[in-house]
């Protein structure tokens, strides 16, 4: 029996800054962004957005279809939580209008957790074959203005659904992991604004690579040759592209730079304008290859490499099954992508500093555009969410 990915819907904010704008402000060359980092823009949540709203607007198509009947297991998985007890997950099965006959818990492992919570639905869908799991990867990146992490930041969410006989990705059983405690990337209870060690990072993002990588190989008998593609965990695109060639050239496997550009361009689209969405951001990059590839997927093996600072690192493969075009939300997401509303310097700053107030008082939040859910405001402490669709 395959099990997989059966639909994949995704949703980030209304608006975004260009780097260009921040370049001017930080009097930066823009083409260290453009080409140096391989970003163009970056989602900002609106005041009235978080991780529930963003979660809640990716899974909303997959509820209109009926698609949500029969989960019984919904994972929340991000590092932007909102509530140190209770799962973001429950705000967003509220909003959903889901049957409570569910299982709902919020997963943290920075940007790993969304695999750990793809590869934990399909233990359940295992065990439980007519049933469906939700997994959904929300996040918010944020780092200090004029830090080097602020040209990566960014937000958006991703909802799966996993099920058996999936429309779109079966997930083949091999899988290699590797956890090592670095301190590469964090953020403490007590900041809103994530520490990184850039650089450091990025080694330890290739070095978990080469191990998982090394695990996957033995379990499986692949090698490189094996793959049609391959998608990344895409904190800038750059990393990504970088990684796979590191991949590459340890394994001496020869290819020119273009042939290696082409295996993850398509994946690197939607990541290059929406920037980084932690959790969501390899299966943003799944999305962006599933919806932009212009050659039929079908039949072809991916490569998956979803990578956590502090650090987990995971390879995988799913096989993409016959069809599966008209499963995706394909001009939904162009159209939200093309869409966007572009801040002023001064805007960004605005909304960046805009803080969720912490006194337990009464607040309305303004209305801002955003997606089928609005954080409307808080009273006593309590978050309050509106739905804005009947
Ligand atoms: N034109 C073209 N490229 C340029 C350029 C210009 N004018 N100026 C700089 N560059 C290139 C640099 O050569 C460098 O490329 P290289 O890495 O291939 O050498 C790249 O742009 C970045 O420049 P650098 O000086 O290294 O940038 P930085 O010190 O400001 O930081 C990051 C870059 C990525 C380390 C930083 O943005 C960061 O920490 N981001 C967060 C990382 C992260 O998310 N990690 C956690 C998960 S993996």
């Amino acid at each position: 029996m395959n099990i997989g990915i059966d639909r994949l819907s995704f949703h980030t904010s209304n608006y975004y800054v260009d780097l260009k704008t921040i370049a001017e402000a930080r009097s930066v060359d823009p083409e260290k962004y453009y080409i140096g980092i391989g970003q163009e823009k970056m989602s900002i949540p609106s005041p009235d957005e978080d991780v529930v709203t963003l979660a809640a607007s990716a899974a909303y198509p997959l509820m209109k279809d009926g698609e949500l009947d029969d989960v019984e297991l919904l994972l929340f998985a991000t590092e932007s939580g909102i509530d140190q007890s209770k799962a973001a997950g429950i705000y967003v099965h509220g909003l959903l209008e889901m049957p409570s006959r569910c299982r709902t818990v919020e997963l943290k492992q920075a940007c790993y957790s969304g695999t750990a919570g793809l590869q934990f639905a399909i233990g359940f869908v295992a065990r439980n074959p007519e049933k469906k799991a939700l997994v959904i990867a929300s996040d918010i990146a944020r780092y200090e203005l004029g830090s080097p992490g602020e040209a990566t930041q960014g937000c958006g969410a991703v909802a799966m659904l996993v099920s058996a006989n999936p429309r779109l990705m079966a997930i083949e059983p091999e899988c290699g992991y590797y956890t090592a405690d670095v301190m590469d990337f964090w953020r403490p209870n007590y900041r809103s604004e994530a520490l990184v060690d850039g650089k450091y990072s990025a080694m330890v993002y290739i070095h978990a690579l080469l191990e998982s990588w090394k695990q996957y190989a033995e379990l499986s008998n692949r090698t490189l040759a094996d793959f049609d593609r391959f998608c990344y965990h895409i904190p800038f695109t750059k990393m990504a592209e970088k990684a796979y060639q590191k991949l590459a050239q340890k394994l001496k496997f020869k290819m020119s730079k273009e042939e290696s550009h082409a295996l993850l361009e398509e994946s690197l689209r939607y990541s290059r304008i929406t920037g980084n969405c932690y959790a969501a951001s390899m299966y943003v990059g799944l999305l962006s290859l599933l919806e932009t590839a212009e050659d039929d997927l079908a039949g072809k093996r991916i490569g998956l490499y979803s990578y956590g600072s502090g650090c987990v690192g995971e390879f995988f493969s799913g096989v993409v099954q016959p069809g599966y075009r008209e499963f995706l939300y394909t001009d939904q997401h162009r159209n939200l992508l093309e869409n966007r509303t572009k801040l002023t310097y001064q805007q960004y700053e605005d909304i960046f500093n805009y803080g969720v107030p912490t006194d337990g008082g009464e607040y309305v939040f303004p209305q801002y555009k955003t997606g089928p859910f609005r954080f409307s405001g808080i009273s006593q402490h309590k978050r309050e969410y509106e739905s804005l669709v009947d």
